[in-house]
């Protein structure tokens, strides 16, 4: 196995750094994988294998090395730094991470002392678990949402390979963020955001493919002090 890190000769991190838990984790990661690969080598000359066992993981070890790699080396720290900063200045205190994998980017909202809480369809060795709340689950789910959470997906809902009955699953998957949430931040195509527009009042390009979503009514106070509705957060 090997990474980005590993590739640019090993990241040296220091406490203080940014990620460096992160850093330090794929570092692990990456000698467990060069063990069993090792391993696997040396047993393949013999005209063995590794076990079962060490083959799944093997595998575990490998996939979560990727997602790592994903998360520096596609701007995967980028993105969520951007939205974690959108919360800040916002005053956004929970995000649902709609589709979060391992969670490896709920660093960037632990860092900025954002509440997070992941949603993921399969169970996994979810990153942070001992400090966030994590939910197995196929989005539309059952999520315990309050007023003002965020929903954020990135490269999850509304990507194609993800719609297993293309339209329809879209548009279960519109209807449910418009119901659970009344604002949300979406990494996603030009085309899927003008249907995701539909349920939305007001849209909002942050960033390239980054999206922001809301129905919100800003709440403010007119001349005499009353309190008066005016459309949607910041339009
Ligand atoms: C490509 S990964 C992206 C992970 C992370 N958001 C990132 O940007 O690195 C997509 C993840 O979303 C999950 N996923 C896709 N559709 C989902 C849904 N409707 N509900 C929950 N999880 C979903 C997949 O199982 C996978 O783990």
């Amino acid at each position: 196995m090997s990474t980005v890190l590993m590739e640019k000769g090993q990241a040296s991190t220091k406490p203080t750094q940014k990620f460096y838990r992160l850093v330090e984790h794929v570092k692990e990661l990456n000698k467990i994988g060069k063990a069993f690969y090792e391993k696997k080598l040396s047993l393949i000359t013999e005209g063995k294998d590794l076990s079962k066992e060490e083959e799944r993981q093997y595998d575990l070890t490998c996939m979560e090395g990727h997602c790592i790699d994903h998360f520096f080396g596609a701007e995967g720290y980028r993105t969520y730094g951007m939205i974690a900063e959108f919360c800040k200045t916002n005053g956004i205190e929970r995000v649902f991470d709609i589709g979060c994998a391992y969670g490896h980017q709920s660093e960037c909202f632990l860092q900025e002392g954002i509440d997070y809480v992941g949603v993921n369809t399969n169970k996994i060795d979810f990153w942070n678990a001992d400090r966030f709340e994590y939910v197995t689950g196929h989005y539309p789910c059952e999520l315990p949402t309050k007023k003002n959470d965020l929903a954020v997906s990135v490269l999850a809902l509304t990507w194609n390979c993800y719609l297993y009955e293309k339209e329809e699953t879209l548009k279960q998957q519109c209807e449910a963020l418009h119901r659970d949430f009344e604002h949300c931040l979406l990494y996603l195509t030009e085309g899927a955001m003008q249907y995701l527009s539909q349920y939305f009042k007001k849209v909002e390009k942050l960033d390239r493919d980054l999206y922001y979503f809301s129905n919100k009514e800003e709440v403010i106070m007119n001349n005499d002090n009353n309190i008066k509705l005016v459309g949607t957060l910041g339009g």
